[in-house]
């Protein structure tokens, strides 16, 4: 009898791993990826992207965690033993640790529009301001993010926040988060979801989102999809491998990649019914929907133009709050997994030797939006370098590396094992799996890192 950790339900490992797909990816990243690459068009590659590349290299982490038992080193090191894969580990590892410092801060930020928005301070004077509620709020969004102090105590908050449920293990910590704040997600976010249906000119901004125009699709369209989809799938950054480690032997890979998968999609559509009705019924479609100026700026004035402004801001901070927490949990147990499981550190060491250090490493990156603003590293801040360095270098190495070494590498039949449960159940897409991971998913993923460069 195995003594690893493993989730105790089916629907906890479920909520665990979709909750650690929904985050800030679909919430803020999908709209504005849309938006920028042809609107309806864009989601059609994006879903497709999903279904075809992100479930197959969804089930190689999950091969390679639940046959592996590990973390994501440890997987290659049990699976091929003497083999320099490993290092495959050592590059999610690294990947996920650094998204994890500058996530942190922007799950601080929502921490402080939850707060802002539930003590008032951020709708005070908008009766004055007349039509400058742009104006207005892009001020409060320098004044809360792009000042020293307040963002980086609500950092620290969301940093002990983390503590906190991680020191609880996988299945009192983790588990139990996710149970609960996985169906509130869902039930919040269909709250706003009617909500902006019901605007006045909700249809033009529905049409925008689900008419496509084929002619939009280009290169420059797939190569971005692709580049969401496996953001959003938390692909590549060792979450998938470290959490399937926790699946027990009957769980069924296939059925729960599709379910994550789907529920992720359905997560985005969703934003994209909230985002798309909202900004073309107050004529705000010709603002950038870019990440933070969407939700911090452009949200906000639709919330201000509605009753009960500070409501709805609130359910949608609280919305946002709880996609970034179930995900710095799951990024963050990556590295506590690895300590637990290389160097045998107890939970609580572990997760403190974790957690701890990014009081620096945090400060760091929020100080990036302050005083550290001049600070450059290769023409970035600190925190858009370590964005960027993980996000568009490490990730899709590690990827790649991760569908070499199932697809050619791995011990044989380590993908149909898994898939059909060491044959228990029927699996009959292995062969497809198995031939997307090694000739279409290696090939395609080099086209992200190498297409920006041309
Ligand atoms: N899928 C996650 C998201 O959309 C990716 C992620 C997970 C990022 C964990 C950071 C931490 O935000």
């Amino acid at each position: 009898m195995s003594t690893k950790t493993e989730f105790a339900s089916k629907i906890g490992l479920i909520a665990a791993t979709v909750g650690s797909a929904i985050g800030l990816g679909n919430i803020w990243r999908f709209p504005a990826e849309t938006q920028e690459n042809g609107g309806a068009a864009f989601l059609l590659v994006y879903i497709l992207c999903v279904l075809c590349l992100g479930i197959p290299v969804m089930l190689a982490e999950f091969s390679l965690g639940r046959g592996g038992r590990s973390d994501s080193i440890g997987v290659f090191r049990t699976l091929s033993p003497g083999k320099p894969w490993w290092l495959v580990g050592v590059g999610a590892i690294l990947a996920a640790y650094l998204i994890t410092a500058f996530y942190m801060v922007v799950a601080g930020w929502t921490l402080e529009y939850l707060y802002q928005s539930v003590s008032g301070g951020l709708y005070e004077g908008i009766d004055n301001a007349g039509g400058s509620l742009r104006e207005l709020f892009s001020t409060r969004m320098d004044d809360y993010i792009s000042t020293d102090v307040p963002p980086l105590i609500f950092t620290f908050l969301m940093i002990i926040l983390n503590i906190a449920i991680l020191l609880g293990g996988v299945q009192k910590g983790i588990e139990r988060l996710s149970n609960i704040m996985m169906p509130l997600l869902f039930v919040i976010l269909a709250a706003i979801c009617c909500l902006t249906l019901s605007l006045p000119d909700a249809g033009a901004g529905v049409r925008y989102f689900l008419e496509p125009d084929f002619s939009k699709i280009n290169a420059g369209v797939v190569v971005n999809a692709l580049g969401q989809a496996f953001f959003s799938l938390s692909l590549g950054m060792g979450i998938l491998i470290t959490y399937s480690s926790y699946y027990p032997a009957n769980t069924r890979l296939g059925s729960t990649s599709l379910t994550v998968s789907l529920l992720s999609i359905l997560v985005a559509i969703m934003m994209g019914l909230v985002i798309f009705p909202a900004v073309k019924s107050f004529g705000l479609d010709d603002e950038p929907l870019r990440g933070a100026t969407l939700v911090f700026v452009t949200l906000p004035e639709v919330f201000a133009q509605l009753p009960m402004p500070r409501l709805w801001s609130s359910l949608f901070f609280l919305l946002l709050l709880v996609a970034a927490l179930t995900s710095t949990v799951s990024i963050a147990e990556v590295s506590i997994a690895m300590l637990q499981d290389r160097f045998k550190m107890k939970r609580t060491w572990a997760t403190l030797t974790v957690l701890l250090p990014l009081f620096v490493f945090s400060t760091l990156c929020s100080l990036s939006f302050g005083s550290l603003s001049g600070f450059k590293i290769a023409g970035h801040t600190i925190f858009d370098f370590l964005d960027k360095f993980s996000t568009n270098w490490l990730l899709p190495l590690v990827s790649i590396g991760v569908c070499l070494y199932v697809g050619w590498f791995a011990p044989k039949n380590l993908l149909r094992d898994q898939l059909s449960n060491c044959g228990t159940i029927r699996s009959r897409t292995t062969g497809i799996v198995l031939f997307i991971i090694r000739y279409i998913a290696p090939l395609l993923i080099a086209a992200i890192v190498i297409f920006p460069l041309l």
